[in-house]
């Protein structure tokens, strides 16, 4: 089990009194100006995410959907291959690992009865994982100093605290309909003290013309295909086309503008409203690659 500050802290001074007394100056000089450290400070903004990601585990149950999102559970239920929601920012391919030899959970299903395997499961995740924040943050977008950022759906908050430790926006906006994930956010933030750059606003984003107009990144991770009906959708995604329209900004989008739009009707003409920009998606191990392919990115016209 690992330590907490005050453990760690009692352990250093052990092993420091442990220590002959005529090396411990040399020791101590040691430790004051070693980069033998920078491995464990360099990642300390891993160590917070996935500390936040920890805390949420605790407050959350394992399928990490609220009873207060009843058409998102249904959407789900009716998907045509049997489908389970994974949250990617809370649990990790490891965490997944672990599970399913601990035999906590199963990657496939049975094809007659529907409980156990031969077939794989289909995943989905409503949240960002760690690699994709730090592909987002690092590699997809400029630096952000002085620029405002809007999180369309922000629902658990990855995309707001990936937004705090991976870059330096100033100012991070999430938006979420849901007032349960918005009191959870609320939480962390005041919990980890990010609120002078974080802040979570409870409501619909057709209400929010104003911060979509003045954002200079807009991100909008797969917000409206599992919790809003057709026509809703596509009545937000004109209003979406109607006020993000700073000319330069960055949309970033899960999937690609094209196949959210593809089935729906909404009159607007995209190349009319953005440019498409290449990314570079193996900087990442291959493992990787597939999730890191859904990401796109448009400069607004
Ligand atoms: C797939 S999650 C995105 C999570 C987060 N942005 C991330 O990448 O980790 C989409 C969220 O959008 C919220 N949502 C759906 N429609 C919305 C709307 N019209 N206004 C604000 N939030 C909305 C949902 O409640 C859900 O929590």
């Amino acid at each position: 089990m690992s330590m907490d500050f005050y453990s760690g802290r009692q352990e250093i001074l052990n092993v420091l009194k442990g220590v002959r007394a005529g090396d411990l100056p040399h020791l101590i000089h040691w430790m004051k100006t070693t980069s033998d450290f920078d491995e464990f400070t360099s990642s300390n903004d891993d160590v917070i995410l996935r500390s936040i990601a920890e805390d949420l585990r605790q407050r959350l149950p394992f399928e990490a959907m609220l009873s207060s999102e009843q058409f998102a559970i249904q959407k789900l239920n009716q998907q045509t291959k049997p489908t389970i929601h994974i949250d990617a920012f809370l649990y990790d391919d490891d965490c997944i690992d672990s599970l399913c030899e601990e035999g906590k959970m199963s990657r496939n299903f049975c094809l007659t009865c529907g409980s156990s395997h031969t077939a794989p499961l289909e995943f989905i995740s409503h949240s960002f994982s760690l690699v994709e924040l730090k592909f987002l943050y690092q590699h997809v977008l400029p630096d952000l100093t002085g620029k405002v950022l809007v999180d369309v759906g922000s629902r658990l908050g990855a995309v707001l605290f990936g937004g705090y430790f991976y870059s330096s926006a100033p100012h991070i906006y999430g938006v979420e309909i849901n007032p349960d994930f918005c009191k959870l956010q609320d939480i962390i933030i005041s919990k980890y003290q990010l609120s002078e750059r974080i802040k979570v606003l409870n409501a619909d984003i057709c209400t929010q013309a104003v911060l979509l107009q003045n954002a200079d990144v807009v991100v909008m991770n797969n917000v409206f295909e599992y919790f809003l009906d057709r026509s809703e959708q596509a009545r937000v995604w004109k209003f979406i086309s109607e006020n993000v329209r700073k000319k330069g900004s960055l949309l970033v989008t899960v999937p690609a503008l094209e196949n959210s739009l593809s089935d729906l009707q909404v009159d607007m003409q995209l190349s009319q409203w953005v440019e498409a920009l290449p990314l570079h998606y193996d900087v990442f191990p291959e493992e990787d690659k597939e999730a890191l392919e859904q990401i796109h990115l448009y400069r607004i016209l």
